[in-house]
């Protein structure tokens, strides 16, 4: 569900609109032009934001994008998984999210989102770098009778809740990463850029 497609059509294009320009002399008005894509260009080669519809996106459904290199995901939490996080906060090792490395000053509190009904999250353990597993069922025989859901390791057994927020007793030491993000309306969502960049 990347946009990455749409974006690199986007790139191709303005490359030929600039060649176009270029073609007939008009190269007054070629400079403006290229200097604003010389910031794209430079957010391409560090990682261009991603933007998705997330209005199709079921709940309990998690979607994977790729962003910088990295699968992020996107899970749309129902009422009764919002109410499962609140249950996991005392059984966390940073409940409340002090590692500022580990999500933006913006994103705070229990659910570690702008909306809680949807989580985003880099799926990328903080012990070692494997990619977990989403494991939203209730006491799944292979995790136990006090699983609520969330995101399993299975390199070394870390286990975090459906907020990202890594339990008590794990391998990993730090909740996992909440990317930078915002919401251009309520469908669209945008990883990789803060709310209020433009
Ligand atoms: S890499 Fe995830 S638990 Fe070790």
């Amino acid at each position: 569900m990347s946009n990455g497609d749409v974006s690199q059509g986007r790139r191709r294009f303005l490359i030929g609109a600039t060649s176009v320009v270029g073609g007939v002399g008009v190269v007054g008005a070629a400079v403006p032009f290229v200097a604003s894509w010389n910031p794209s260009a430079k957010a391409e080669a560090a990682g261009a934001p991603v933007t998705m519809n997330v209005d199709k996106i079921e709940p309990g459904q998690q979607v994977t994008v790729e962003w910088r290199g990295k699968p992020v995901w996107v899970v749309r939490r129902s009422k009764d998984m919002l109410d499962r996080v609140e249950e996991m906060t005392p059984r966390l090792k940073d409940p409340e999210s002090t590692a500022s490395s580990q999500q933006p000053e913006y994103i705070k509190g229990t659910y570690r989102s702008l909306n809680p009904e949807f989580m985003v999250l880099v799926g990328i353990c903080t012990h070692l770098g494997c990619v977990p597993t989403y494991r939203p069922e209730v006491a799944p025989a292979d995790l136990g009778e006090e699983w609520l859901g969330g995101f399993f390791c299975p390199c070394h057994g870390s286990k975090f809740d459906l907020s990202g927020r890594v339990l008590s007793g794990q391998p990993a030491p730090l909740n996992l990463e909440v990317p930078p993000y915002r919401f251009d309306n309520d469908a669209t969502l945008t990883i990789g850029l803060d709310p209020e960049a433009a």
